[in-house]
């Protein structure tokens, strides 16, 4: 890892994240260890979440550290108190700290005046660990990466950010078919191109949901309204109407196609019920990968898997 930290896909090496996925193998065999026996992670949010919170609690149970959750309202990260000293103080306290925040820069400037390292749990501009417990779970269900195609669907978003670099790197070809004003920003699309050809596959954007599904291994979607864009709810509903995932689009994938979604899910808007709830949904493995890549990713970050158990 470049850094100490883990605030952007991008953070990630190719062999980092081969190291993350077997780790979350390893670790999701293994179930619970005292691998972090009295280590003590800060979960910092400014955000709700049901996933991200409970598979980090549970992470840290298992592996027999503790987890203490601060809410919106205790913190006040940067209103009752500045981002700079919530960061040296959590540090005088925890080992690791996951923070949730709305606007990219606040996690960085955690992660710049923090002396532990800080995980990105969901910014603005990046998700980094929902795009591990993705790719893994595609593993999961595939068993390799090769010759495999993404068709994500929808807003050009944190999760979609991710997802592209981390899927470019990994060696699986990305489509993502977005409305004009929605797309995946240029720095980041322009990166992910440039991984995907030192791994020989595509990244591809454009604006036609058919045109991306087709021939697809797995179909992705999230939100259209992200945490914070509530205000724009009308405005985003309306801009991709015509991005819906259903049974019809679906059908333009490969046979064994799997659905995939972060969740929360709006049924009915950017998913219908029977592609939620069919065969070819893996949206609950995905969520129950969040625990397991979120042990591997603890666990890296303080000192590694191969430091507990002696190999590599
Ligand atoms: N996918 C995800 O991050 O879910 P939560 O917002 O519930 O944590
Ligand atoms: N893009 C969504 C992801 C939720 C896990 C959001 O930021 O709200």
């Amino acid at each position: 890892m470049k850094g100490k930290d883990l605030l952007s896909a991008a953070d990630l090496s190719r062999e980092d994240i081969q190291l993350l996925l077997s780790d979350t193998e390893e670790l999701k065999s293994r179930g619970c260890s005292s691998f972090l026996s009295g280590k003590v992670l800060a979960l910092l949010f400014e955000k709700p979440s049901l996933r991200t919170r409970v598979s980090l609690e549970v992470a840290m149970y298992q592996l027999g550290g503790k987890a203490i959750y601060l809410s919106p309202a205790e913190v006040g990260l940067g209103k009752r108190e500045s981002v700079k000293d919530v960061a040296c103080v959590l540090s005088r306290f925890a080992d690791i700290i996951a923070a949730r925040t709305f606007s990219h820069k606040t996690i960085e400037e955690l992660a710049e005046y923090s002396t532990v390292p800080v995980i990105n749990v969901l910014s603005d501009f990046e998700h980094p660990c929902q795009a591990l417990a993705d790719v893994f779970t595609i593993y999961e269900k595939k068993g390799e990466f090769k010759d495999l195609t993404i068709a994500y669907i929808g807003d050009g978003n944190n999760v979609a950010n991710s997802l592209m670099l981390i899927s470019a790197m990994c060696g699986i070809n990305f489509r993502i078919a977005s409305p004009k004003g929605y797309k995946v920003e240029e720095s980041i699309l322009h990166l992910a191109q440039t991984y995907a050809a030192e791994s020989r596959v595509e990244v591809l954007c454009c604006d036609d949901p058919q045109t991306a599904v087709k021939g697809a291994d797995a179909v992705y979607t999230d939100t259209w309204v992200s945490m914070g864009q509530e205000e724009e709810s009308e405005i985003k509903r309306k801009a991709f109407k015509d991005y819906q995932v259903n049974s019809e689009l679906m059908s333009l994938a490969k046979k064994d196609a799997v659905f995939m979604h972060c969740l929360p899910a709006h049924r009915g808007e950017e998913v219908t019920d029977e592609v939620m709830d069919s065969a070819a949904s893996v949206v609950y493995d995905q969520a129950e990968n969040r625990m397991h890549v979120a042990k591997a990713i603890l666990l890296y970050m303080l000192g590694g898997l191969e430091v507990q158990l002696g190999y590599r």
